[in-house]
């Protein structure tokens, strides 16, 4: 599905990739900040070659914020946009890591997104509407810029039948239709809801029939390899 790039004659065609980038992989617990060094370096090398889009999650400080508002008795509608300002701070820190390379305003909507594609330079966001998850909103981008697969960097390295944090039973896919994943994933969402890739999303890449590679975000090899469509130890989801 590659496309003819406006005003970059040489490049030709080029691949769009679109990556969920778990909030828990920026932020893992303590501050990481050679982390990100080395996955905006890691960016850079791949968008030689490659349109990227990347999706930030909130992770621990949407939670610990949808959390501490539930406590308050904050309607779900407003804990989702506590949420989505967590995705953006997120976003904003990796715009500023990756510099020059990243367009440096944080879309708030897929259409903003779509608008600084084919520009050259990384679009990177956060969630959009509450009620979604960045998953969700990964799925919608990667549909609206007709990306070639999707790579959902998170905190598992693969899909399993169960969680395997809490079920030490839990068998692992290496590959599954789209029609497989969504019976997996139900449909439950709640403001901090986690399972490994977003119903919504599920049927979003199903319909258009958008490959999806679920990795271990931490292993910047295996991001790496998935980006490039080349084998990955983790999951492959697609229209099998
Ligand atoms: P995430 O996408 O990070 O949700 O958004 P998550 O399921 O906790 O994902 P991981 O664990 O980081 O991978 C954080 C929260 O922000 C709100 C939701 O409440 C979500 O749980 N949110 C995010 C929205 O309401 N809309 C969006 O578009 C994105």
């Amino acid at each position: 599905m590659a496309r003819i790039i406006k005003g970059n004659p040489i490049a030709g065609t080029m691949e769009r990739v679109v990556i969920s980038l778990g909030g828990s992989i920026i932020i893992p617990g303590d501050r990481d900040g050679g982390f990100i060094k080395r996955l905006a370096s890691l960016l850079r090398d791949l968008s030689k070659d490659r349109e990227l889009f990347v999706v930030c999650g909130g992770g621990k400080t949407a939670r610990t914020y949808i959390n501490l508002g539930r406590e308050l008795d904050v309607s779900e509608e407003r804990l989702d946009e506590m949420g989505i300002m967590a995705t953006r701070l997120n976003a904003r820190l990796l715009q500023l890591a990756l510099g020059d390379l990243a367009e440096q305003t944080v879309p708030s909507t897929i259409e903003e997104a779509t608008e600084q594609a084919g520009k050259g330079r990384i679009v990177v966001m956060g969630g959009t509407t509450p009620g979604h998850t960045t998953d969700g909103v990964s799925a919608a981008l990667a549909e609206a810029v007709g990306a070639d697969r999707i790579v959902n960097a998170t905190s598992v390295d693969a899909v399993y039948s169960s969680d395997p944090r809490k079920d030490k039973d839990a068998e692992r896919y290496e590959r599954l239709t789209f029609q497989q994943l969504k019976d997996l994933l139900g449909n439950e969402h709640g403001a901090g809801a986690s399972g490994v890739f977003d119903p919504m999303g599920a049927s979003i890449v199903m319909r258009s029939r958008i490959p999806l590679m679920v990795i271990a975000g931490r292993d910047l090899e295996e991001m790496s390899r998935a980006v490039q469509g080349l084998p990955i130890k983790g999951t492959v989801i697609d229209g099998r």
